[in-house]
């Protein structure tokens, strides 16, 4: 799995200076929430300091890298610090199996880049994060600290491209409490949300996985509003919905 973000002078290539990181994941053991959302220990506490710190100290040194996205004021693109390697060469690695039992009709089988990047809630940082779906295949969502209260994940229901501002169903919304070490993989298409942070800093490793295969399978614009892709096995809005299936191009 390759990297999209980053360009320009990159401080580091991969990630090899950090092999003490290899002896700090702890055994995965998915937690299926509902399809297409999968909670799972992945880092031990002290590791995920480490890591923090790591990201702080090439952000001072490089200047704090390039925005993360256009969603967050305070994210910073883990490319830009030539650190995407923890995603390509640790995470993605670990979690290929996982991936594909889950996540295979998402594009989890064929994932092979990604842009990933640190989010940061907080009274002077970002406070919360409105409705929306990520521009990913498979989104990992990973806490690194560190001492908070709220700013909690609320899923909202998965959505093909042509249902996405439907209402939520009975039963479809539900809440997940971060914890320090622990990931969150929900596919991209899965709507979310951020609630507002209460008390301290959540800092989260966040990727963005992406499939080349499942986006080049998807129909093109053809210039008349016509965008809707169909990724074969996934119906991703429930058995309600029989227009669409799978997603489109962003
Ligand atoms: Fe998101
Ligand atoms: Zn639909």
């Amino acid at each position: 799995m390759t990297s999209t973000s980053g360009s320009g002078a990159r401080p580091a290539r991969g990630f090899e200076g950090y092999s003490w990181l290899e002896s700090e994941f702890v055994p995965v053991e998915p937690e299926l929430l509902v399809p297409g959302v999968v909670r799972t220990p992945f880092l031990t506490a002290d590791a995920c300091a480490r890591l923090l710190a790591e990201i702080d100290r090439r952000a001072s040194q490089y200047g704090g890298g390039a925005a993360a996205n256009s969603m967050h004021d305070h994210g910073v693109e883990l490319g830009a610090l030539g650190l995407d390697g923890v995603v390509t060469d640790l995470m993605g690695e670990r979690l290929a199996g996982l991936l594909r039992e889950h996540f295979a009709p998402f594009g989890g089988a064929t994932l092979d880049h990604h842009h990933s990047y640190l989010v940061q809630y907080g009274r002077d940082l970002d406070e919360d994060l409105g409705f929306h779906v990520d521009d990913s295949e498979v989104t990992l969502n990973l806490c690194l600290g560190e001492d908070f209260s709220g700013a909690e994940l609320v899923m909202l229901g998965a959505r093909c491209d042509g249902h996405r501002q439907t209402p939520v169903q009975p039963g479809e919304a539900f809440e997940i409490h971060h914890e320090p070490g622990t990931l969150v993989i929900h596919s991209g298409c899965h709507r979310h949300r951020v609630d507002p942070i209460r008390r301290g800093v959540r800092r989260n490793l966040i990727a963005w996985l992406r499939s080349s295969a499942s986006r080049e399978a998807l129909p093109k614009d053809d210039g008349m509003g016509l965008s809707e892709g169909i990724l074969p096995g996934a119906s991703v809005c429930g058995p309600w919905c029989g227009a669409h299936v799978g997603r489109s191009r962003r």
